[in-house]
């Protein structure tokens, strides 16, 4: 695992935004895992931002969203499937067909989890999955205890979960209960994950997931098995990192960085 600290939430968005486009530039074919949430917002934008002014070509890429609510239609302004066909595929040159998201109003929910992991490894695995952490330290929505190889599956949302996105459907109680996500497993089959976190509210969390011990109790601590895992985060979310004088100086030394250093 490597850990970059930069100085605020949008350079940190920024440095995301470039190894996206980078990895995207090298292999046009590039099979991405994406992600929703706040802290997502920022990087689809200067993705958007990039497409237009750097002409980012996304016309051969293919995209998994990592989770997507149980119960909510493609159109439901709170679905994942809506959040990315406004923040990002409606605004670049994706072909929609090529942009897969779980879907969460499926009859035969296991059925349709089975398909979405067939469906990944179908296309060869993911070479590139971006990553946020909830505070109680899930990844997607692999909430506390969710077992470390777990695949695609439903999960239940913790009462934290739907109070932390309570205010995105108007009430908590709006917030579906149960959601469809990638499992630890999964993700950590792909082949690179970069995650992304900003915030002093994220601090404690982050702390334990990159430096405490690896447990179901923080799933983003599985990460620490990943054999390519960059944590992109800002300073305030860096505040409790025992070892950041370190991460710094592998980000000023080591050569893989050259060019993001000069930003
Ligand atoms: C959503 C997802 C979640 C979020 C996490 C952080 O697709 O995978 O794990 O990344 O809940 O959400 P924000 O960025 O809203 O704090």
């Amino acid at each position: 695992m490597e850990v970059i600290i930069q100085g605020d939430a949008s350079a940190a968005a920024r440095l995301v935004a470039l190894i996206i486009e980078k990895q995207v530039k090298l292999n046009p074919y590039s099979v991405l895992g994406l992600a929703t949430g706040r802290t997502m917002e920022m990087v689809y934008e200067m993705l958007v931002n990039g497409h237009h002014t750097k002409g980012t070509d996304f016309s051969l890429v293919r995209t998994f969203n990592l989770d997507e609510y149980v119960g909510l239609s493609a159109d439901d302004a709170n679905s994942y499937r809506s959040y990315m066909n406004r923040r990002l595929f409606g605004k670049i040159n994706i072909d929609m067909r090529n942009t897969f998201i779980p879907n969460g109003m499926a009859a035969d929910l296991p059925a349709e989890c089975l398909r979405y992991e067939r469906q990944i490894r179908h296309v060869g695995g993911i070479d590139m999955q971006l990553l946020g952490i909830g505070q109680d330290g899930h990844i997607g929505f692999n909430e506390p205890l969710s077992a470390l190889r777990s695949v695609t599956r439903v999960k239940a949302l913790t009462p934290d979960t739907i109070r932390q996105n309570g205010p995105l459907f108007g009430h908590p109680d709006m917030v579906p209960r149960r959601a469809i996500t990638m499992g630890v497993g999964t993700i950590l089959e792909t082949s690179r994950c970069l995650m992304l976190v900003t915030g002093m509210g994220k601090a404690e969390i982050l702390q334990k997931a990159i430096e405490g011990p690896i447990s179901s109790m923080v799933t983003a601590s599985a990460l620490q098995l990943h054999p390519h895992c960059t944590v992109i985060c800002d300073e305030a979310a860096a505040a409790n990192l025992d070892g950041k004088d370190y991460y710094r100086w592998i980000f000023m030394n080591e050569p893989e960085w050259e060019d993001y250093r000069k930003l």
